[in-house]
């Protein structure tokens, strides 16, 4: 990526669009924000991602498959991250060096290591300008176009089921100026973005489908504005996009924006999930502190804001290592950054409380059901079913005491089963099953909850599940 930035010059995209506009967009947004309902129970969560499930999103890193082997990194990986980012395993000189060669070896590590630890991934990345092999980098027009269409077909279709969201297009607009960047893709046909979208969605309609940038986070930047247009474009015109990834790299030339939570909402607005998707920050004690616990803030204050990915583990880890910009030093000790992200999502940063209290005074005609009382808990959930197929999201509240390990029992219809499931351990694949917490999100305060969800293929499960304390 290029880090040399161009800044300032979109302020006069923003001057010149029309207030009223401008005034519909920000009351579209005051909606998002009162709808937010984000459970600010009294659970602490103790880790990264144990308290940003409490807040019903994920807190990822990106992994490096030849640091499996370090038992220090992942020890942390384990411990504090439930969702993982492939830092270069997925790019398209990894995964098929050789036209129609695949290679998924190091990528299917990560997955694998992922799934056996109740972690979710994010696909990184079917289509990019960057790191083509060299096949590709010498191909154009049709061959290229057909060239990337299977790609993406190949790749989305080896992991179907295994991704929660896939960066389908990376960096393709230009740093200054408003338009696309230059690049052998680009000249393919302005339709390429489309196309690719339209091509994973086809490979894995499951997956949440993202356009990921860097230099987006400032919402008077022409680039932000170039690719927010492209966004509503392509929900106006009903192009399969699901999610915009904010890559975030912030640093002295491209410093944390003032206005991201309005950047973060304006997208949103569209129809969109928000996801932090690279997250560093150069610097270090409490000013890098300070920053990345805006951050966070401004994630939680918009409730299509899912989850924030850093972009490695330790400083070392970084591919801006001398900027010192993650949450743990070199010997994997937690930084003050990593104190006020953990800090923040406990504290549930300055999201508007439910418009429908939590916890409702008594009345004279109490429900017929009564409320959990003592170790109890609840569980309810939501699904997103289409042709074949279905992802599950359950949400567990426990009751009047804190929980130490939660189970829900639930029932799939005949013909339906398990393909992929996180945040929980699932006891089967079919018919009646009941999924345990994992070891980061047993813990939850007492009125505090947290969120697992499942993939499956057929039907999916209605009705109550039951929750089980202990
Ligand atoms: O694996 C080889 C190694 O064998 C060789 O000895 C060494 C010599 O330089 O290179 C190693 O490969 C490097 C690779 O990272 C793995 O460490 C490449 O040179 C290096 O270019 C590559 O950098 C990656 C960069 O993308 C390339 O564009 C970074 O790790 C990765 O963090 C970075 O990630 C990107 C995102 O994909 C998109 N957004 C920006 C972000 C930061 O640039």
């Amino acid at each position: 990526m290029d880090k040399v930035l161009a800044r300032g010059s979109g302020s006069a995209v923003a001057r010149s669009r029309p207030r009223t506009a401008v005034l519909s967009m920000l009351a579209g947004v005051a909606m998002v924000a009162t709808t937010v309902a984000v459970a600010t129970g009294a659970s602490a969560g103790t880790t990264l991602g144990a308290s940003a499930a409490e807040k019903g999103r994920y807190f990822g890193t990106a992994v490096a498959a030849n640091k499996l082997s370090d038992a220090t990194y992942v020890g942390i990986l384990n411990r504090e991250f439930n969702m993982v980012t492939p830092e270069n395993e997925m790019k398209w000189d990894a995964t098929e060096p050789s036209q129609g060669q695949f290679n998924y070896a190091n990528a299917d590590r990560i997955v694998s290591h992922a799934q056996a630890n109740g972690m979710r991934v994010r696909g990184h990345a079917l289509a990019w300008h960057s790191q083509q092999p060299g096949w590709a980098q010498n191909l154009s027009g049709t061959a290229l176009r057909q060239a990337m269409v299977n790609h993406i077909t190949q790749v989305a279709t080896h992991y179907k089921g295994k991704i929660y969201a896939w960066d389908v297009v990376n960096e393709a607009f230009a740093d200054s100026g408003g338009g696309r960047r230059d690049s052998n893709l680009q000249r393919t046909g302005n339709d390429w973005i489309e196309v690719a979208f339209r091509t994973a969605r086809a490979a894995d309609p499951a997956a949440k489908l993202c356009y990921n940038d860097y230099n987006t986070d400032n919402w008077t930047w022409e680039k932000t504005q170039a690719v927010y247009n492209m966004v509503k474009d392509f929900k106006a015109r009903g192009v399969p996009i699901d999610c915009v990834g904010l890559q975030s790299h912030f640093n002295s030339g491209s410093p944390y924006p003032g206005n991201y939570r309005t950047t973060l909402q304006n997208f949103a607005a569209l129809g969109v999930d928000v996801q932090i998707t690279e997250l560093d920050i150069e610097g270090s004690g409490t000013t890098q502190a300070t920053t990345y616990g805006n951050v966070v803030k401004d994630c939680l204050a918009v409730s299509r804001c899912t989850g924030i990915t850093v972009w490695g583990i330790r400083d070392t880890d970084s591919w801006r290592a001398s900027g010192t910009p993650l949450l743990f030093d070199g010997n994997g000790n937690k930084k003050p950054a990593y104190t006020a992200v953990l800090d923040t999502l406990n504290a549930g940063g300055t999201t508007p409380p439910p418009t429908t209290p939590t916890s409702t005074p008594p009345t004279s005609n109490p429900p017929t059901t009564p409320p959990p009382s003592g170790n109890g808990c609840t569980a309810s959930f939501t699904t997103n079913q289409w042709q074949g197929g279905f992802v599950t999201t359950v949400r567990v509240t426990a009751g009047a005491a804190p929980l130490n390990g939660w189970a829900v029992a639930l029932t799939l219809p005949a013909g339906a089963s398990l393909v992929n499931t996180w945040n929980a351990q699932p006891s089967g694949t079919s018919g009646g099953l009941t999924f345990r917490n994992v070891a980061y999100n047993g813990q939850v305060g007492a009125g505090g909850s947290t969120e697992f969800g499942f993939q499956g293929v057929g039907t999916a499960p209605s009705g109550t599940p039951t929750c089980t304390a202990g």
